[in-house]
């Protein structure tokens, strides 16, 4: 990477180390901070770029704890295609409309663009940059449900398999809670699941 290159980047994760501070709910603040920590340690492991691993992961959330009735209003402003499902349910829009704000706001770069954008989802086309974000949001240190000593330890392993084993288990949780699927999910796992 171009020295340039690693000021641009160095830049963006000063100032979104400032917004993180500023968000108003504590638990969303040490659930980022999480997920940026795991996300340097996977990167780190996986010979990836962990100042992008640590901006995508610092803004991921940014929006996760806006007004439910304000995301559909700001998905418009920013021209995103709202689906059924993100209609039924706008939180779920609350990673692209962070992507969307951070490639206006500091033009950040393509791969953590979509990491973000397709945090929630899945995405069948992920870089490993997004892979890192989708597994470190589900196994960060405050995380704690079922499984997850399992899906921590294969994140040690097998990135790749990590990544299908979570989004495997969020699919299994959705339906069994008889949730909505995004399309993206469903794309994710029938592009990764014969890998
Ligand atoms: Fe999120
Ligand atoms: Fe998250």
């Amino acid at each position: 990477m171009k020295y340039y290159e690693v000021i641009f980047l160095e830049e963006i994760l000063f100032y979104l180390k400032k917004i993180v501070k500023r968000l108003n709910t504590e638990h969303r603040i040490k659930h980022i901070m999480g997920v940026a920590y795991t996300a340097k340690i996977l990167a780190e492991k996986y010979n990836e770029n962990e100042i992008k691993a640590e901006i995508a992961a610092l803004g991921h959330d940014l929006f996760r704890d806006v007004k439910p009735y304000k995301f559909l209003k700001i998905a418009k402003v920013y021209g995103i295609d709202i689906s059924y499902v993100e209609e039924k349910n706008p939180i779920l829009l609350h990673g692209k409309i962070a992507a969307e704000y951070l490639k206006r706001e500091y033009e950040i770069p393509n791969d953590i663009y979509e990491a973000i954008y397709y945090h929630t989802s899945g995405y069948k086309y992920f870089n490993n940059i997004g892979k890192i974000l989708f597994i470190s949001d589900s196994i960060e240190p405050t995380r704690n449900y079922d499984n997850v000593e399992y899906f921590r330890n294969i994140a040690n392993i097998d990135l790749d398999l990590a990544y299908k084993e979570i989004l495997k288990n969020k699919i299994i949780f959705a339906l069994n809670k008889e949730h909505y699927l995004l399309k993206e999910t469903i794309d994710a796992w029938n592009y990764n699941i014969n890998k």
